[in-house]
Order: structure tokens, then sequence, then C-alpha cells
């Protein structure tokens, strides 16, 4: 199953995402291709990704027939004030340069010559958008129209920022990135404004963020009706209702659970009552 931004590139409807696997992150990625996953979400920052280590995990499946146009490969720029002294790229550099030396060591890591998503990993400001925002956001569009990347992306936004960054760019996100909290709607507003534009939101941090969730009799009733488990059942809720679920999965048990969540159904009054237990 594929979703689609308004550029009509299409995406995999469900990604694995190599955060916090360290020296696990190349046989864990191999792992999730070879079950089924073809969507992989990276970033260029050492503090909790292993890039380069995605990509060793890219060539072991090459080797083994699985060739690149076959995977969608998502990473990010992460500006410097989420960096540790790893730093990608020349701090003291102007942020344009900054922004492709990090995509240059971003295509040498994953051993590419393209991205599909290229993902800015949270805007400098806190309220609005400011400068550095914008002039990094002008060199994530000049990445896309040169064709080096079939999508951009901004993650870590507001509702507020979003909207802004819709109004003020050239080239909109045709992704978006966020931490999911049932207590804030499923992060609604923010969602609200990516059908609005045709964006991709892709949610992230969907069990973590929401133990309680979890453990709520109403899910397991659901979960217990369809066969699934409760966090199938919440990967399912946030594919009906439009996002495309990241997962960070260790275990093979769960990563094969998690692709089953494709082929399962949710009746429309469960996704209103999962809804309903955030409000
Ligand atoms: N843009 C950003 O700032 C940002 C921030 C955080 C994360 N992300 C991206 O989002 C990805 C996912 O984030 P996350 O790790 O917070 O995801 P998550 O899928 O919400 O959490 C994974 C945790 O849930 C457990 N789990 C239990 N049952 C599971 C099941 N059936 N399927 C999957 N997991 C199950 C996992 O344990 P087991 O390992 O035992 O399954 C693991 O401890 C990251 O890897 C990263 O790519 C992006």
């Amino acid at each position: 199953m594929r979703v689609t931004a308004y550029n009509n590139v299409p995406i995999p409807a469900f990604m694995y995402g190599t955060a916090w696997k360290e020296g696990a992150t190349a046989q864990l990625v191999q792992q999730a291709v070879t079950l089924g996953f073809r969507a992989i979400d990276t970033a260029n920052q050492l503090i909790h990704y292993r890039e380069a280590l995605v990509g060793e995990a890219l060539l072991a499946l090459d080797q083994q027939g699985m060739r690149r146009d076959a995977l969608f490969l998502q990473t990010k720029f992460t500006p410097v004030n989420g960096q540790d002294h790893r730093t990608p790229y020349d701090a003291s550099a102007p942020l344009t340069i900054q922004v492709r030396q990090s995509f240059d060591s971003s295509l040498a890591h994953l051993h590419t010559e393209y991205l599909d998503s290229y993902v800015l990993h949270g805007p400098y400001s806190r309220g609005g958008l400011g400068e550095s925002d914008r002039e990094v956001w002008t060199a994530m569009e000049e990445l896309y129209q040169s064709g080096k990347t079939r999508m951009i992306g901004i993650s870590n936004v507001t509702a507020g920022q979003l909207v802004q960054l819709c109004a003020e760019a050239r080239v909109k996100p045709m992704v978006v990135q966020n931490r999911c909290y049932a207590m804030l709607g499923w992060d609604r507003e923010v969602r609200d404004i990516c059908r609005t534009h045709g964006l991709i939101y892709q949610g992230f941090s969907l069990l973590t963020a929401n133990r309680a969730v979890m453990a709520d009799p109403d899910v397991h009733a659901i979960a217990k009706r369809a066969g699934l488990s409760p966090a199938q059942v919440i990967f399912r809720f946030a594919m009906q209702i439009g996002m495309l679920p990241l997962t960070g999965t260790t275990s093979e048990q769960h990563m094969k659970e998690d692709l089953q969540v494709e082929q399962a159904t949710l009746f429309p009054e469960e996704i209103e009552s999962i809804e309903a237990i955030a409000e």
C-alpha cells in the first residue's frame, strides 16, 4: 500500500524508523526490509541515528538483489542545536552550505545518488519561523528543484509554523513528521493542515507517547474483536485516519505484526472511540 503527496510521489504506507539502534542498525534494517518494509527513516545525526550503518544494510540488500529504486529512503538535515561535536558539516559555514554538506554526506552514507525524502529535523525558532528557518528551507527547495531529492519535508513543527511555511515557501513541504500524542487529538490541528495542502503526515512515537491508550480497555476490546494486538490497533487506527505511521521496533515478531496491520480493518465506530479516548 502506498500514499501520495501533492507532487504525486508515492510512499509506502508504513515506515521503518532507525533511531536508537546503535550498532544493531544495519542488521535491523536488513531484517525489516527482508520482512517487507520498503520505507526507511534515518537522520544525519549521530546522537540518535547511525545513518552510515543504514547504508551498510543497503549495500548488503543490494547484493541480495534489492534494488535501490524499490526502496524509499528518507533522511534529515539536523540543525547544529540538535547535534553534538560530531556535526556532519562545517557548523561555522553559512546555513545553505551546511544543508548541502549534510545532504552530500547523507548520499555518501547511504550509497545513493538521490533521496526520496529530505526532512528538516526541526525549525530553529520555537514560535513562528525565523530567518534561519527561511534560509535552510530555501536550501532544501534548491535540492528538490535540482532533482536530488523527490520530496522535502519538515519535522517537529507546530500548526502555526506549518501554516506559515505553506504560505511563504516556493515549494511547500510534501512530508510532515511529528510526535503524535493522543491527548492532542492525535495532532489533529497539524493533520488538518496537511490534509488541506495535500501533505503526508508521518506520525512517530505512536506507541511510546500513548501508553495510556495502549492500556485502555476499549482498545483492548477492539484488539480482541479484530484479532490484533493493542499496538496493531493503534497503527491501524493511524492509517485509517490518514496518517503514515513509523515503527521503531527492534523485534522480528513486532516487525511482522506491524506489517500485517496493512491488511486489517477497524470499523468507523471503533475509529471514533479511539479518537474519543484522547478528548
Ligand atoms: N523526527 C524526529 O524528531 C523523531 C523523533 C523520534 C523518532 N523519530 C522516528 O520515528 C521512529 C519510531 O519512533 P519510536 O521508536 O518512538 O516508535 P514507536 O514505534 O512508538 O516505539 C517503539 C517502541 O515500542 C515497542 N513496541 C511494542 N510493541 C510493538 C509493536 N507491535 N510494534 C512496534 N513497536 C512495538 C518497541 O519495542 P520492541 O523493540 O520490543 O518492539 C519499542 O520500544 C524512530 O525510529 C525515528 O525514525 C523521529
